[in-house]
């Protein structure tokens, strides 16, 4: 039984992640989709990581094999307590190397054990990131085909009101 995680602090989720989760959730028996806190990632996030979970959840509702939770610890000690051997994650342009780099090497360092893996993003999505789209929507631009529809309202919502 291989049971994966797929990490990320997902703020908020795109359709890029959508389909790493899709694709990771079709080679693993079980994939566990992990939402970190990241309370210092770029100024604190958007959302809450309730609102950020309950997002993911939405948007992988198809899928039998995937869950959902929040973490706040180092991604070894949760994959060791959830017993995952696998982690996966989404690859795009080759600015993401360095750092997916890096944090692999460190949690090989810190657990022989555990794996980690890459999905390559498909084309449509190589440039797409949570960054971005909160950028055009903070803007009053449309980020439609971007994000799952929820998250656009929500989007929308947050950031668009007032406008
Ligand atoms: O979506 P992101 O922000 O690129 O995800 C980064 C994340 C959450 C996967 C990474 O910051 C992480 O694993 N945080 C947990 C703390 C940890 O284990 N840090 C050591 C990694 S070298």
């Amino acid at each position: 039984m291989k049971r994966a995680l797929c990490p990320g602090t997902f703020d908020p989720m795109t359709n890029g992640h959508l389909d790493v989760i899709e694709r990771a959730a079709a080679v693993f028996d079980e994939l566990v989709v992990v939402v970190a806190l990241s309370p210092d990632k770029g100024g604190g996030p958007l959302f809450t990581v309730d609102e950020r979970v309950e997002m993911v959840r939405d948007a992988t509702s198809h899928l039998a094999n995937v869950t959902v939770r929040p973490f706040d610890s180092l991604l070894v000690d949760l994959a060791r307590q959830l017993e995952a051997t696998i982690i996966v994650k989404g690859l795009r342009a080759v600015t993401d190397f360095e750092r997916e780099f890096q944090m692999a090497q460190l949690n090989y360092r810190i657990d022989h054990e555990i794996e980690t893996m890459f999905i390559v993003s498909i084309p449509d999505y190589m440039y797409l990131s949570s960054s971005a789209v909160k950028e055009i929507a903070g803007y009053g631009g449309s980020v439609e085909g971007l994000v799952p529809e929820h998250v656009n309202e929500r989007l929308v919502e947050r950031l668009c009101k007032g406008r």
